[in-house]
């Protein structure tokens, strides 16, 4: 049966000592191009004389277990900070547990060499890194002056809903949703309007297109996710063309988060919003960066592209992006060198998607799940399971008693926590529809997959 595995410190360990070494190298150990290192057999600041530094483009391998607690991560040190030290996986925000991608680090390692960190000046390579990376994967050519650099996805959604979203109005998701687009839209003071999608007994979801266009009727923007997190769905261009004609209908801006676009499961394709017919895009703004695919995010780059020229204005005199250098360095080497990285990856993440999803049907009596179209994630249907152990009757209680309203879901957070070390994002953070659901997130190495899915069963099993 299912044993509960328990956090090994042994890699941790290691990466403790990577800290001492890198402290007592200094920084010329870090800095030296990777020929010089290797010819005076420095090996790795982690402290690994076998480990090439920076490493080859093709050195990496998504198996290898890289220890991230300890490192002040949001995915494990929080969720650590949360329940303890009994977390051994932290399956929750989103981004990804491997080695950055060997380029990224390459060129990282490289402009560390140079030792002044003044003002950056911006030369039209990364704009035009961006639109190549475009044209290459999905034959959408953007015109790099369209191009505006922010500091993340949420920055340029927040400043398009101040341009066009006064506040009090409502502005238009498709739910569950990404939960993040909540905080958008209070820091915008706005109001979510949340447009609940329809879903099967297969676990399938589809646009409830009659609630959609009522609701449009009353919003001056509408936040799409494609690929959509957290159920996964690629959105087709059969449906894409219909939200974006009942916008243009109604006078809503589609603001087009397409921040998960590079995941894509076999068989599945990404259609950008900004493919569509010339009406359509012309009454949409994309944002993207390569912050998802590279897992990149604490870099702190992203960017938001239109062909209409007055929306695109508009929204940059909202727009203040105070960019680092090393987040553009690793962003535009991402998106110049990373393909091959990225193609390993997909392959990878796909494994674990099926991994998952026959794991679950096997083993998680009470959870269902349906693989998805696109992104990393896996949403869980945890509706049985929460039942059986009384999760609404327990988070009725605590809200009653505490000071905060507590959801089923973060009592089934809680109870994974502490009896799997599994952490889980509860589904009622996603809107209206997300209840009776958890996220997972899937981009990591198997055996922490594994480790997740085996401590979950193990503790299910004993419900
Ligand atoms: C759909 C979506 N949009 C935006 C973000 C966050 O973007 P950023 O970190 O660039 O602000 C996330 C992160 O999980 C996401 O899933």
């Amino acid at each position: 049966m299912h044993r509960r595995e328990r956090f090994s410190r042994r890699h941790f360990l290691r990466n403790a000592g990577t800290t001492a070494v890198l402290g007592a190298a200094g920084a010329s150990s870090l800095v030296r191009p990777r020929s010089a290192a290797a010819r005076e057999g420095i090996g790795h600041p982690d402290g690994n004389p076998d480990r090439p530094f920076p490493p080859a483009l093709d050195d990496y391998d998504f198996d290898e277990v890289y220890e991230r607690k300890g490192t002040d991560s949001v995915r494990w040190d929080r969720a650590v900070n949360q329940y303890g030290d009994g977390i051994v996986a932290g399956m929750g925000v989103a981004d990804m547990d491997f080695r950055a991608a060997p380029c990224v680090t390459r060129a990282l390692a490289e402009r560390c060499t140079h030792e002044n960190w003044g003002y950056m000046h911006r030369p039209d390579s990364y704009a035009q890194a961006v639109a190549e990376w475009n044209h290459r994967r999905y034959g959408l050519d953007i015109d790099p002056s369209t191009i505006v650099f922010t500091t993340g996805v949420h920055p340029g959604i927040i400043a398009a809903l101040h341009t066009f979203s006064p506040p009090g109005t409502r502005v238009l998701l498709q739910t569950p949703t990404y939960s993040g687009f909540y905080t958008d839209v209070r820091f915008s003071r706005t109001v979510a309007d949340d447009s609940p999608m329809l879903v099967d007994a297969d676990g399938r979801y589809s646009i409830d297109w009659d609630d959609f266009e009522r609701r449009a009727r009353r919003c001056n923007t509408f936040i799409l996710c494609n690929p959509q997190n957290p159920t996964g769905n690629c959105w087709s261009a059969e449906d894409l063309t219909r939200m974006g004609e009942i916008c243009l209908r109604h006078r809503v801006i589609v603001l087009a988060d397409e921040i998960h676009c590079d995941f894509v499961t076999a068989g599945n394709t990404y259609t950008p919003f900004a493919s569509l017919d010339k009406e359509l895009v012309d009454n949409s703004l994309t944002f993207k960066s390569a912050s998802k695919s590279f897992s990149l995010a604490a870099m702190k780059v992203a960017w938001y592209h239109s062909t209409n020229p007055d929306l695109l204005a508009r929204t940059r005199l909202n727009t203040r992006a105070d960019l680092s250098t090393l987040g553009m360095v690793a962003s535009r080497a991402a998106l110049k060198e990373g393909e091959p990285w990225l193609d390993d990856l997909l392959s990878y993440l796909d494994a674990n998607h099926d991994f998952a999803a026959s794991f679950v049907r096997d083993n998680l009596p009470g959870i269902t799940h349906r693989k998805g179209q696109g992104t990393y994630l896996a949403w869980l249907n945890v509706a049985e399971f929460a039942d059986r152990i009384g999760a609404a009757g327990t988070a009725e209680r605590e809200s009653a008693e505490g000071t905060d309203t507590r959801t089923p879901e973060q009592v089934v957070q809680r109870w994974f926590a502490e009896r799997a070390g599994v952490f889980l994002n509860p589904g009622s953070s996603y809107g209206t529809g997300g209840g009776g659901y958890m996220r997972m997130n899937l981009a990591s190495p198997r055996a922490i997959v594994e480790r997740a899915l085996n401590n979950m069963a193990a503790a299910v099993a004993e419900a």
